[in-house]
């Protein structure tokens, strides 16, 4: 079964055939909200909203364990991650659909193991490409399908928020080599690699971050919600290729 963890702007699958929904407890703590059950284009796929279904949940405060613990054990093979991020890089453009291939994390204070207390051995997880390779490919090939553009890599950078970065911050992060900013793929990321679910991100580009071309003054979050309700739909497409819509035999 596919999990699909949405971000801002994605509180929902609308292609998502739901059959039921399941408030999860895990040993961590309460996930960000039940977890979504359903089909899409007859294939199993469930979804759960990072930020809980009402978008309340700031991303410092997202229970990471417990979601990735949640969909792991009702069944998840492979995690797809969206997320909306801030572009570091003039290509980049707000609307653009990204699948970043490696991470800088910038994060403090979250928990970030599952590995830790006294009786539980000290576990360093491989973490030299941070998405699993074969579901990158995946991704990439199912957008290709479907037709719709995107950036096949980009250095994603994990911020604490909630606040928006300073100009300077996001200075500093392109001299560290990222391409694009956002706050939630960490710890995220680095929790399904301990379970061994392949995970991998798509990255809608919702604004120039912090002092960047339009961001030179200040970050406009009117035009963050627009672009979002646009250019979501698109991902919608790719994660329907990937589950297989594109197949004749499946529709
Ligand atoms: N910075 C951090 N996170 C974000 C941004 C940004 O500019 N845009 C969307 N998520």
């Amino acid at each position: 079964m596919l999990a699909v963890i949405g971000g801002s702007g994605l509180t929902q699958l609308a292609n998502l055939d739901v059959s039921h929904r399941e408030v999860l407890r895990t040993p961590y703590g309460e996930p960000s909200g039940a977890v979504t059950f359903g089909q899409i284009c007859g294939r199993p796929v469930a979804f759960l909203a990072r930020h809980g279904y009402g978008h309340t949940i700031p991303p410092h405060e997202v229970n990471y364990r417990a979601n990735i613990w949640a969909l792991t054990k009702r069944g998840a093979k492979a995690i797809v991650s969206v997320a909306s991020v801030g572009s570091i890089r003039p290509e980049l453009k707000p609307g653009d659909v990204v699948i970043p291939h490696q991470i800088i994390d910038y994060t403090w204070g979250r928990k970030s193991t599952y590995h830790e207390g006294q009786d539980s051995p000290v576990v360093h997880i491989d973490f030299t490409e941070p998405y699993d390779r074969s579901l990158r490919e995946l991704l990439i090939k199912a957008a290709g399908i479907a037709g719709v553009a995107i950036s096949d890599s980009a250095v994603y950078a994990a911020t604490q928020g909630p606040r928006l970065e300073t100009a300077a911050e996001i200075d500093r992060l392109e001299r560290d080599g990222a391409d694009l900013v956002g706050m939630t793929g960490m710890p995220e990321a680095a929790l399904a690699r301990e379970f061994g679910v392949p995970y991998a991100a798509i990255n809608l580009v919702a604004n120039y971050a912090a002092g960047r071309a339009d961001s030179q003054h200040g970050i406009s979050f009117d035009t963050i919600e627009t672009v979002l309700q646009e250019s979501m739909g698109r991902v919608r497409t790719i994660i329907e290729s990937l589950v297989g819509c594109g197949d004749p035999s499946c529709s």
